[in-house]
C-alpha cells in the first residue's frame, strides 16, 4: 500500500513539481519496498529500522509541501 501511495503521489494532479516532489515520493516507494522485503523475511530488526526511514520520507515531504505544517 505504501509503495502504491508513492506512485499515486507522483501522478497528476497530485504532483506539486517534477523535482523534489518526485524524489520524495520515490523515497517513500524505496523505503516501503525495503519494509516489504523485511516483512517477507520476518526480519523484525530490519522492519524496525526501516520504519524510521519511512517516517523520515513522510516528514521530509510534509515539512516542504504541507502549508503551515
Ligand atoms: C511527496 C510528498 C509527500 C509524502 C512522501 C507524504 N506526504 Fe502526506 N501529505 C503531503 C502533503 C503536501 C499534504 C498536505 C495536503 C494538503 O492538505 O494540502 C499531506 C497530508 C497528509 C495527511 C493529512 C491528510 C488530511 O486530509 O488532512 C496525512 C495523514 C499524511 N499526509 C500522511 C502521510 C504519511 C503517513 C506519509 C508517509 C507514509 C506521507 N503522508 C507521505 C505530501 C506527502
Amino acid at each position: 500500500m505504501l509503495t502504491e501511495a508513492g506512485n499515486l503521489l507522483m501522478m497528476s494532479p497530485r504532483a506539486k513539481d517534477g523535482d523534489q516532489w518526485m524524489k520524495m515520493s520515490q523515497a517513500l516507494i524505496d523505503t516501503a519496498e525495503i519494509a516489504l522485503r523485511a516483512a517477507e523475511a520476518k526480519n523484525i530488526d530490519g522492519l524496525y529500522d526501516v520504519g524510521g526511514r519511512i517516517d523520515e520520507a513522510c516528514e521530509n515531504c510534509h515539512k516542504k509541501y504541507w502549508p503551515n505544517y
